[in-house]
C-alpha cells in the first residue's frame, strides 16, 4: 500500500519513513530539500533494504503538486511533515512561515478531496499547550496564544484540518502533537541534521561534545522546579515515527472515534536540562562544557504529557528511554562529524 510522506528526509519523517517500510508499506517521499540532504535517501536504504520513491517537489507550487497526483493514482495516506520549524526565524519571517507551512497544508488537502484520499496524520506540537495550567497535560487541556508564527501555524493548521473533516465525513485525520523529539537510528544511517548553529538543546549537547561549539548554554537556571532548570518530556524519535504508524492503522482500518483526532506523542516523564547534561554525561562517559545563562525568551517551564490517549486508543507507548536517546543522538553525532 502506498503511503505519502511530505518532508520524508527530515529528522523525523526519515525515521517515518523506516518505520512504514519495515511494517510493508511502500513510501514515496516528497521534499524540497530545504532543510534536508539527498544522502538521508541513502540512510533509509541502509536500514530497511528498499530505497523509498522519491520527488524533489515544493509543496507551494501548486501545478507540480497537482501533477504529482496525476501521477500516482494509487496513493491511500498522507503523512504530512513538511514545515519550517525555528521559531526565532518564524518571528523574523512570519509570512515564509504561513505560506510553508499552511498554504502547503491547504493544497495538500485540496488534492485530497479532488483525488478521493482520505487518510490525513498531521505534524502538531505539544507548543500549543503554551505553559500549562497542570501536569501531566492531557488533549484537553487549553490551547494558549501562541507565542510565535511558527507555534501559530500549529494552531491554525489543526484549525483547518478540524474543519475540513467537519464539512467532508469521509475524510480521516489525526493530528499528533509531538514533545520534544531527540535521538537517532540506532544503527546511526539517519539522524538529526540542523542547518546552522542548532537552537535546540540536545543537537547543541552533541555539538559541544564533538568541539564543533565551545559551551553549551543552559537557559536559565532560577525556575521553580527541583534543580532550577526547564523540564521536558523528551522522546526517542523511533518512538515517536512508530506513533505515526499506529495513527495510520487507526485511520486505514476505520477506528476512530472521530474523523478529526488529537493525540498527545511523549513519553509522560519530564527530564530537566541538567538531567539530560548529567544522562549524557553518564552514558557517552564524557564531560560536557557548559554554563548557566539568562532564560530564553518565549521558553515554559516544565511540559510532559499525558499519554493515556495514545496508549488506549492507539495502541502505541514509548518503549526507549532517554539513555537510549542519548546514546543513540551522540553515535550518530561522532559519525557525520567524522565525515
Ligand atoms: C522548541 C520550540 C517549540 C518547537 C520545538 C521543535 C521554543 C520556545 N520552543 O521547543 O515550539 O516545537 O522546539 O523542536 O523555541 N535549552 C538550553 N540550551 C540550549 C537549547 C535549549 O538550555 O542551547 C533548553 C531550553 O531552554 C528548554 C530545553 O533546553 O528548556 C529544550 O529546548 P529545545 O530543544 O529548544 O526545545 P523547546 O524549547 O522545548
Amino acid at each position: 500500500m502506498k503511503i505519502l510522506v511530505t518532508g520524508g528526509l527530515g529528522f523525523i519523517g526519515s525515521h517515518t519513513v523506516v518505520a512504514l517500510q519495515e511494517k510493508g508499506y511502500e513510501v514515496v517521499i516528497i521534499d524540497n530539500l530545504s532543510n534536508s540532504n539527498l544522502s538521508v535517501l541513502d540512510g533509509i536504504t541502509k536500514i530497511t533494504g528498499r530505497k523509498p520513491i522519491f520527488e524533489q517537489l515544493d509543496l507551494r507550487d501548486k501545478p507540480a503538486l497537482v501533477d504529482f497526483f496525476n501521477r500516482y493514482d494509487d496513493i491511500k495516506g498522507i503523512i504530512h511533515f513538511a514545515a519550517s520549524k525555528a521559531v526565532g526565524e518564524s518571528l523574523e519571517k512570519p509570512l515564509l512561515y504561513y505560506e510553508n507551512n499552511l498554504t502547503t497544508l491547504i493544497y495538500l488537502l485540496q488534492q485530497m478531496q479532488e483525488k478521493t484520499i482520505h487518510n490525513f496524520i498531521f505534524s502538531s506540537s505539544c507548543t500549543v499547550y503554551g505553559e500549562p495550567e497542570s501536569l501531566p497535560i492531557s488533549e484537553q487541556a487549553p490551547i494558549k496564544p501562541a507565542l510565535s508564527p511558527y507555534g501559530n501555524t500549529k494552531q491554525i493548521g489543526e484549525e483547518i484540518i478540524r474543519d475540513t473533516a467537519k464539512a467532508y465525513p469521509q475524510f480521516n485525520s489525526i493530528a499528533l502533537r509531538y514533545f520534544n523529539p531527540i535521538g537517532a537510528h540506532s544503527s546511526a544511517a539517519i539522524g538529526e541534521l540542523p542547518l546552522g548553529v542548532p537552537q535546540n538543546l540536545i543537537p547543541f549537547v552533541t555539538q559541544t561534545a564533538a568541539g564543533i561549539r565551545e559551551q553549551l548554554s543552559v537557559f536559565g537556571d532560577n525556575y521553580p522546579t527541583p534543580d532550577g532548570t526547564a523540564i521536558r518530556d523528551y522522546i526517542h524519535v523511533v518512538d515517536l515515527a512508530e506513533s505515526h504508524v499506529a495513527a495510520l492503522e487507526r485511520l486505514l482500518n476505520s477506528r476512530q472515534k472521530d474523523n478529526f483526532e488529537v493525540f498527545n506523542i511523549g513519553t509522560g516523564r519530564g527530564s530537566s536540562v541538567m538531567e539530560i547534561i548529567n544522562t549524557f554525561e553518564t552514558v557517552n562517559d564524557l564531560k560536557l562544557n557548559y554554563k548557566i545563562v539568562d532564560r530564553r525568551e518565549g521558553d515554559v517551564t516544565a511540559v510532559w504529557a499525558d499519554t493515556g490517549l495514545a496508549e488506549k486508543e492507539l495502541g502505541w507507548k514509548a518503549r526507549l528511554t532517554m539513555e537510549d536517546a542519548l546514546r543513540d543522538a551522540w553515535q550518530w553525532q561522532q559519525k557525520i562529524s567524522s565525515k
